[in-house]
């Protein structure tokens, strides 16, 4: 496989100042995705995902802050790109589909106008012709009766509607990177699976690389060629999603595969314990706490990931006991 990364994000780290203390919500997030393939970002509530998207785009505001990184895309690293320069890439070059997309879109326009207006600003194209490929890409994302949607103000939509209408605001882009937070989280499943479905075929479309955001594994085993877990700010495993599912080897993975429904199985296992705070995060591992296999080791420095095979990693030392 000669796969060539389009995005790469190096020990990327961003902190909350607080006057509680400080929340390390990424710390440390490194990881690549490569064109026309789908990176599946996955950890429980308040790992550290949206922040990591956020950081991407450099969209943190105060009292979050970008500490170190890089993220590379076509040459420039975007966490130091002069701000007019970055907010031509945004959307054009990367985009981001929010996890709350009531904050994103604007209430005082129909979904036309915002439609119309993010394709007329990003490409030769005629009005109509804007409103006739916004048409076509809501129909597309299974969207009932386009045209009457078009007039339709945000508040007048649905939560997943609304998801729809901002997944169809991104792609209308034909960005080379979409990261989607939580797409389909507010659609029922024969929604959600349209919803993917077409997502597929506009990635081999336009080629373009994604990371799907989610909390859902079985998103993630139905899109995804490359997994990242994080827990607590930091990625404990990465690897192709046939080596996460059929051979997870950080103990945290396995709980979470553990929690995924099956058919062969009737008993959901939720992950023991709590996900840590990520208020003062101690100087180990942050899932010594719940986990089955800690041991002497785990009580050192915070393990960082190593590779465990072809390009499979995991951070966990009691994999590597040679190396607490
Ligand atoms: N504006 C903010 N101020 C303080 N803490 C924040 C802010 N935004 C996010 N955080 C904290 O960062 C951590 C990671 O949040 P987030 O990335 O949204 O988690 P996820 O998307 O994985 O559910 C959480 O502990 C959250 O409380
Ligand atoms: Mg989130």
């Amino acid at each position: 496989m000669s796969l060539v990364p389009v995005l790469k994000v190096n020990n990327l780290s961003t902190h909350f100042h607080t006057r509680y203390g400080v929340i390390k919500a990424v710390d440390g997030v490194s990881f690549t995705v490569a064109a026309g393939k789908t990176l599946g970002l996955v950890g429980e509530s308040g790992c550290g995902k949206s922040v990591t998207a956020l950081s991407i785009l450099r969209l943190i505001e105060p009292p979050g802050k970008i500490l170190s990184g890089e993220v590379w895309l076509n040459g420039y690293d975007l966490l130091r790109l002069p701000s007019r320069q970055l907010r031509q890439v945004r959307g054009r070059e990367i985009a981001l589909v929010f996890q709350d997309p009531l904050t994103s879109l604007n209430p005082v326009l129909t979904i036309g106008t915002q439609l119309a207006e993010t394709i007329v600003s990003h490409e030769e194209v005629s009005r109509a012709e804007a409103r006739r490929r916004a048409v076509e890409l809501l129909l597309r994302l299974g969207l009932p009766d386009p045209e009457r949607l078009m007039r339709l103000y945000p508040f007048q939509l649905s939560g997943g509607m609304r998801q729809r209408v901002m997944m169809a605001m991104a792609l209308s882009m034909r960005p080379k990177v979409l990261i989607a937070d939580e797409p389909t989280t507010a659609l029922d499943v024969t929604v959600q699976a349209q919803i993917l479905a077409e997502l597929k075929r506009l990635q081999e479309e336009l080629g373009m690389a994604i990371i799907l955001i989610t909390h859902d594994l079985g998103v993630v085993a139905a899109v995804a060629d490359e997994v990242a877990v994080m827990y607590a700010g930091s990625i404990v495993e990465r690897g192709p999603v046939a080596q996460i599912f059929d051979r997870p080897a950080h103990p945290y993975t396995r709980a979470l595969l553990r929690s995924v429904p099956r058919l062969d199985r009737e008993e959901l296992v939720p992950v023991e314990g709590q996900p840590p705070s990520l208020l003062n995060l101690p100087a180990h591992c942050a899932f010594l706490p719940r986990c089955p296999q800690a041991g002497a080791a785990c009580w050192g420095e915070k393990p960082e990931l190593r590779e465990i095979g072809p390009g499979h990693a995991a951070a966990c030392h009691r994999l590597f006991p040679w190396a607490g």
